[in-house]
């Protein structure tokens, strides 16, 4: 016996033992199963096929599990569907459970803001909570495995798929990353209300040439390193179990057959030990990159390269003749183990099953539905406000909501809407109905169904909306705009709604636009000339209230653009973060870095949203100037709010190198914090950066931290910073 005095010291002993002892157990259960595999049952652990889009399983997929020939399915949910397809496969000889995946991106059946919209929170609590919601009730319905975060930095607004990330930033989106990851995972992934995570498109699926989704991208090695790696590195570093290469080929080698990404960077650099499942269909589209002539030849390029689980297709189990010499058994028993640890890992063959009551109590349960309500009003983002037009006047008692998105409940829970149900979406009309009950009046005439590229309904409602104290025009894009397979040559609004807007503006009357979009939209008239724009994206399930609680003043916005609006689709790339010049920009120059035809400036800059009252962030202040190059950068601001209503600032802090050996950024975001301050008041807020983040990679492939000047910029957006210089040695 242990004497007590010893037992605080001895408990994380024990428990490591224990863990370890438990690994060694999972190890040689492993192996035991492996060895009792015929070479067809292996390569079936290594298939992951597709349920149909509504959750159900196919009969030859049932007949594949029924022949031990199966290690999992995507999109078959509930544990109705899935107990289905796991008893065939237990009632097998080896008894392996099945893994249950799905997309699961923002929500299961409780729907939370598109992961863009949430990154403009900037709330990484709140992403994390989002996501842990989402794998519980994910996991009540039997689904183990996500296919998410999306890490992707996305930089050109055409690319649909931009909806799916945390936007242009590198440092935000690895903040977002690795939160989501903490989300579906927590501290144990078998536990019943957590999930597998897989980040995804491992790399450089957002640097799409042309912003075409699928397309190849080409992009340095020292920009994957510096831009697109690190957001995937967080994701592995919070403990995201499994990765999906990009379908898109990198400088020339498609992903999915690029040994150089997924051994010699993942496997052997990073010390990645999880599973690498392709995207859809991604082998067998080898041979549409022409780097396989035949679907067997693909199965067995993408086993060489690194793959463990092909997503959809059979290549890997129809080269099963390739596959018999000595160094392809020894890399098909490789990948088979790692499905195995994984499913054991998950706790499945402990708990192959789920549990429908369960699955009833967390479905849309009121905890989740009131967060999705708070994330929707914290991914709001106030573009403009002349003359506090908003929040709506208590004196407006007659309210008209006109537009096409003002109750399409399909657009609001967006694209990747996992099991989610337009039905159960409270639109922004249904909101403010309920908000006013009797004590006001709404005025809508349904749009009917708005999917699609334009909208009809009878009348535009206008007409009607002459009557209104306040106008609310709900335009923007519809959900299946964005997304993937959804990339635009054009960024400008869908056909009639500018003017919508414009016949609006003409009422003389106060309004203001309510604008939802996955993307960045060139939206210059409203920008110059509506009196207010209140960005929400796609606000999930509880949008409409979340949003209405922003109109109507309750919630104080908050949000900040995690990417840049620019003035025209020419204009792209256009980021916070450009590069220096040999000539930079100079208005009155015309032999400068610039287009003759249109301003250098975005639209609306990344970091930037407005709220209800005012904050006045201090320069930066620091006890010292220089800092030691293995040490930290530390300073304060102090907040302060000015206006008469309490209200959340989100701080950024931007650097720039002033003198490099290579071209560095003007300004890149290396921290932020979000912080509440009220009315009148001000809070200080302190701020450490590792001066190791403050390098860069060379084209040799080394990372350095170079000594010298640094400019040290803080402020409430990208564009609107106060600065300091500061010196590493
Ligand atoms: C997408 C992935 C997704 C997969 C499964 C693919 O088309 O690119 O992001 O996880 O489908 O639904």
């Amino acid at each position: 016996m242990i004497p007590p005095r010893f037992l605080c010291l001895a408990l994380p002993l024990l428990f490591a033992a224990l863990t370890t002892a438990r690994g060694q157990d999972v190890e040689a259960k492993v192996e035991e199963i492996l060895s009792k595999l015929t070479l067809e049952e292996k390569l079936g652990q290594l298939r992951l096929v597709d349920g149909h889009a509504g959750g159900g399983w196919k009969p030859q997929h049932r007949y594949l599990a029924q022949q031990g020939l199966l290690g999992g399915t995507f999109n078959v949910r509930g544990t109705g569907p899935t107990g289905e397809m796991q008893r065939a496969a237990l009632a097998t000889r080896h008894k392996i459970p099945l893994v249950f995946a799905f997309d699961v991106v923002h929500g299961y059946r409780t729907i939370f803001p598109v992961p863009l919209g949430e990154a403009a929170s900037w709330d990484l609590e709140l992403a994390e909570k989002c996501a842990a919601v989402a794998a519980k009730e994910a996991r009540s319905a039997n689904v183990s495995w996500t296919f998410a975060p999306m890490a992707d930095i996305a930089r050109d607004p055409r690319w649909g798929r931009i909806v799916e990330g945390a936007g242009e930033d590198t440092v935000l989106t690895s903040a977002f990353t690795a939160a989501r990851v903490r989300g579906f995972q927590g501290n144990n992934i078998a536990a019943p209300d957590r999930m597998l995570s897989c980040l995804k498109h491992f790399a450089g699926s957002g640097a799409a040439e042309g912003g075409r989704d699928y397309n190849i991208a080409e992009v340095s090695v020292r920009s994957l390193r510096e831009t697109h790696f690190p957001p995937f590195l967080a994701g592995l570093a919070a403990g995201a179990g499994s990765i999906m290469p990009t379908f898109s080929a990198i400088d020339g080698v498609p992903a999915t057959s690029n040994p150089w990404l997924l051994q010699d960077v993942l496997r052997k650099e990073w010390g990645f030990n999880g599973v690498v499942v392709t995207d859809y269909d991604a082998v067998g589209q080898l041979a549409n990159h022409r780097v396989a002539a035949t679907y067997p030849a693909a199965g067995l390029l993408a086993l060489q390269s690194g793959i463990t689980i092909e997503m959809w297709g059979s290549c890997m189990v129809e080269a099963e003749s390739m596959m018999k010499t000595p160094a392809n058994l020894k890399l098909v028993d490789e990948a088979v183990r790692n499905v195995l640890r994984m499913k054991f890992k998950l706790g499945l063959f402990d708990k192959p099953f789920g549990d429908p009551a369960r699955e009833k109590a967390a479905l849309l349960n009121p905890d989740h539905l009131k967060l999705t309500r708070e994330a929707a009003s914290k991914a709001c983002v106030l573009l403009k406000n002349e003359g506090n037009t908003l929040p709506i006047p208590a004196s407006a008692k007659k309210i008209a909501i006109v537009g096409p998105l003002a109750d399409d409940r399909t657009s609001l829970i967006g694209s990747w809407s996992g099991d989610g149900r337009p039905e159960d979406a409270v639109t922004l009309v249904d909101a403010v109905r309920d908000r006013l009950g009797a004590s006001g009046t709404v005025i809508h005439e349904s749009a009917g169904n708005a999917s699609g590229f334009s909208f009809s309904r009878p009348s535009d409602g206008v007409e009607a909306a002459k009557d209104a104290d306040f106008v609310l025009v709900v335009i923007g894009e519809t959900a299946d705009m964005s997304g993937e397979a959804a990339s635009k040559s054009s960024l400008d609004l869908p056909p009639l709604q500018l003017d919508l807007v414009q016949k609006v503006h003409a009422l003389g009357k106060p309004y203001a636009v309510v604008l939802m979009t996955g993307r960045p939209l060139t939206v210059g008239w409203l920008a110059e000339t509506c009196p207010a724009i209140l960005l929400t994206w796609f606000g999930g399930t509880m949008g409409g209230p979340g949003i209405a609680d922003v109109l109507f003043g309750d919630v104080n916005p908050s949000g900040k653009l995690p990417v840049t609006f620019p003035r025209s689709v020419g204009q792209i790339p256009l980021t916070y973060n450009l590069t220096p010049t040999s000539r930079p920009y100079r208005a009155d120059d015309k032999w400068t870095s610039k287009y003759t035809d249109i301003s250098s400036s975005p639209l609306w800059a990344f970091g930037h949203g407005l709220s209800y009252t005012d904050f006045e962030i201090s320069q930066p202040m620091s006890s010292q100037l220089r800092f030691p190059i293995d040490g930290k950068v530390t300073f304060k601001v102090s907040v302060k709010n000015t206006g008469s209503r309490d209200g959340d600032e989100i701080v950024q802090a931007y650097i720039r190198d002033d003198v490099a050996s290579i071209t560095r950024p003007n300004k890149e975001l290396k921290a932020f914090k979000r912080v509440s301050v009220p009315a009148g008041k001000s809070v200080m807020v302190d701020f450490e950066i590792p001066a190791k983040d403050l390098g860069f990679w060379t084209p040799k492939g080394e990372y350095v931290v170079e000594p010298g000047s640094f400019t040290l910029m803080v402020g409430d957006s990208s564009e609107s910073v106060q600065s300091a210089r500061f010196y590493l040695e």
